[in-house]
């Protein structure tokens, strides 16, 4: 059985990545606003592919010495199976080797699963941002790495 690896996005990723965003977000990005990110100079995305079947994607903006990650998901069937793990990986060696000296994301207050992500890399919850999500007006956690 072939290995799962992380690679860029590219343009033949996107309908895939777009089929988990639906799956993951209760206001998934639309296919257009993806693939504005492979033309935005800040943005670096990754894929988790096995046997060219995305499973899972990640993303984030790098804005001076920080990267802002925007996207983490992973498909619902290979959850709970180190995907989210590796994704996240992938996007901290793209952050060092670009020279960031920190990480920063928001997670809903109720997305336990996440957090626990974040935390297992040294993520630390830095603020709570009342009523960020505009669909259940749920709180965001602030969470910073430093690298
Ligand atoms: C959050 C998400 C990306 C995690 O991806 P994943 O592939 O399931 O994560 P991993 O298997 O690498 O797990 C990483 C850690 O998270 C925790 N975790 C993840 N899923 C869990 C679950 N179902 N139950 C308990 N802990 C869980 C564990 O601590 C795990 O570490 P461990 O296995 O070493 O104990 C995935 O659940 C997802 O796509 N969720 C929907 C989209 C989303 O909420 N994205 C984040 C937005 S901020």
């Amino acid at each position: 059985m072939n290995k799962i690896e992380c690679v860029p996005l590219t343009k033949d990723h996107i309908l895939q990545v777009y089929e988990i965003e639906c799956l993951s977000f209760s206001s998934p990005w639309s296919i257009e606003a993806l693939k504005d990110e492979l033309l935005n100079p800040t943005a670096r995305y990754v894929v988790a592919i096995k046997d060219k079947k995305v499973l899972g994607f990640g993303g984030m903006w790098l804005i001076l010495d920080e990267a802002h990650i925007t996207n983490i998901a992973v498909l619902p069937e290979y959850r709970n199976l180190k995907v989210g793990s590796l994704i996240l990986e992938s996007l901290i060696g793209v952050g060092q080797k670009e020279g960031t000296l920190a990480m920063t994301l928001e997670v809903r207050v109720s997305n336990i699963n996440a957090q626990r992500l974040y935390s297992k890399y040294n993520f630390i919850t830095a603020g709570r941002r009342k009523a960020f999500y505009q669909d259940n007006k749920e709180d965001c956690l602030i969470m910073w790495r430093r690298q």
